[in-house]
Order: structure tokens, then sequence, then C-alpha cells
């Protein structure tokens, strides 16, 4: 059977036969092609980039340049995911215009199918109205929204407690009813999001929040490439950052050893062109006292 691109009407019908949606974030060719040929549902360019593959501490400090690169290094790698772009800190912030000219951007610069967008509080929520009516499809976010983490206190789950609980909620129908046509949700007890989800009826795709229309990891975390801790609702389903050092590592071992590159690995001429070499070795040597 050929395979169809996904569509946003198609992950709806997902939605509402039960298939699960696999979402996974890439960053870059290798990791679109990883996510192609495995053919996941969503492509998520998530600003988790800004840490995983530029180094930074956090996800604010990523630019829109910065993701607008790993944006379209993506896009070149995908044929059938959607793909959902995530817009950084700082670019959405000061007001809607600026919003929808972030958006525009990541589509017609990158090739988005869509943009994600953090929040769902009162500005957030005008600037998702902004960005749909603009004509661009918005992924929202809830929960952990490790933009503004600073204001949560922290990197920590949310709806725990009464008051974050009915926040959260509130938020995530909001976030619906501003026209996000999908909504990520993140560290959120799966008691109190299964409160919410029959009354969402876009797709909700959890990161630690349990059972939901669908799933999202961060590709290094799910691969076993991401150093360390990571969070408690991660699964490693390979080892690929050992395999990545003990690869480097024989290279390295053979090159001190002396033994690569071997035969195979080197190209080979007539005795002609060695020949023509040294004449013209010969023919640059200065002359001999
Ligand atoms: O940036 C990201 O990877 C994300 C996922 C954790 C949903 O937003």
């Amino acid at each position: 059977m050929t395979r169809a691109k996904t569509t946003i009407p198609r992950l709806g019908e997902m939605k509402a036969k039960g298939e699960p949606i696999v979402m996974v974030t890439a960053y870059d060719y290798p990791s679109a092609r990883a996510a192609e040929r495995a053919e996941v549902d969503v492509v998520l360019v998530g600003d988790s980039g800004a840490q995983v593959v530029l180094g930074y501490d956090s996800t604010v400090q990523v630019t829109l340049d910065e993701m607008l690169t790993l944006a379209r290094a993506v896009r070149r790698g995908i044929r059938h995911p959607l793909i959902v772009c995530d817009v950084p800190f700082g670019s959405t912030e000061i007001s809607n215009e600026q919003a929808v000219a972030t958006a525009l951007r990541f589509v017609k610069e990158a090739g988005a199918d869509a943009v994600k967008l953090e929040g769902g509080g009162p500005a957030r929520l005008s600037r998702i109205r902004a960005v749909v009516d603009a004509g661009v499809p918005v992924v929202a976010h809830v929960g952990l929204t490790p933009q503004t983490a600073v204001a949560l206190g922290g990197l920590r789950a949310q709806g725990r407690t009464a008051q974050s609980a009915a926040r959260f909620v509130r938020k995530a129908l909001a976030v619906q009813d501003a026209g996000a046509f999908a909504v990520v949700v993140e560290a959120v007890p799966s008691e109190v999001v299964a409160v919410a989800l029959p009354l969402l009826h876009i797709p909700v795709i959890g990161i630690g929040a349990g059972p939901a229309d669908g799933q999202v990891l961060v590709f290094h975390d799910l691969l076993g490439i991401t150093e360390g801790r990571t969070a408690a609702f991660v699964k490693r389903f390979a080892a690929v950052g050992d395999a990545q050092v003990a690869g480097v590592a024989a290279y390295a071992d053979e090159v001190r050893r002396g033994v690569f590159p071997a035969h195979e690995h080197q190209y080979s001429a007539g005795a002609d062109a060695v020949e023509a070499a040294r004449s013209a070795l010969d023919a640059e040597a200065p002359p001999q006292d």
C-alpha cells in the first residue's frame, strides 16, 4: 500500500478511530530521515533542540533563526509526516503581529505544515487565534511549558494540586476554543488528563501525560543519546549514545595503531600515474649543486 502524507484531517480521523498518533522530534536531516523511515505520523522540530542539539542550558536561549535552520534541514528529510515547528521564546511574546510574522516565516522559509505555541493564558490564546486566522495551523502545548518554566517554579509536573489541575483543564479547553487543531500535554498526571480528554475533540498528544490520542518523545531521549538523567516519563528504546561512543573510540584506536586505513579503504593507480607523479616531482626539484 502506498503511504499517504499525514494531513490535519487525517489526525482527526485517527483520534476518532482510536488509532494512536505517533509524534517524534527531529532537528536535522539524519533525525528527519529516521522519523520518515520509521513511518511516524508527525515530526516536531522542537525547541528542545536548543538543549539536545545546540547545547544550551534551556529552550529559552534558542533564536528564531536557529530554529529556522533546524526546521529547513528537517524539511529536506521528510516526505510523509506532518511537520510542526516549535515557535521559540521571544518570537511571539510582543504582539499578535509578531506571532503571525514568525509563523509565516516557518511556513514560507522552512516548509512547516503547522507551528506549536506553548501556553494557554489570555495572551497566548490571542496569539493562537491570530496565527490560525492568518492561515497557519497551530498545535497548542499546555501542562509543563518549558519556555515559561521559571514562572511555573521549575521543570516540574503540573496539575498535581487542586488549583493546578483546574488551571490545566481550563487551559486545555481554552486552546481548543482558540482554534488549535491539536494539543500537546506535558507532565500532567494521567488521572487529571483523563478528566479533560472527553471534552477535547482535538487530538491530545501526551508526553508524561499517560494514555492520550498520541504520544511524543524527544528523539535523543528515546534513542538513549541524551547524557545523564532524563525526565521520569522518558523510555529509552535504544542505546545509540553508547553505540556512537563505541564507534568513534574504535575508529580512534585503529588510527592510532595504524590499522585504519586498510588496503580496501585506499584508491589505487596504475604504474603510469605513479611514474608521472615521480616525473612531476623531479621537474619541480631544485637543481643540485
Ligand atoms: O520541544 C520539544 O521537544 C517539545 C516536546 C517536549 C513536546 O515541545
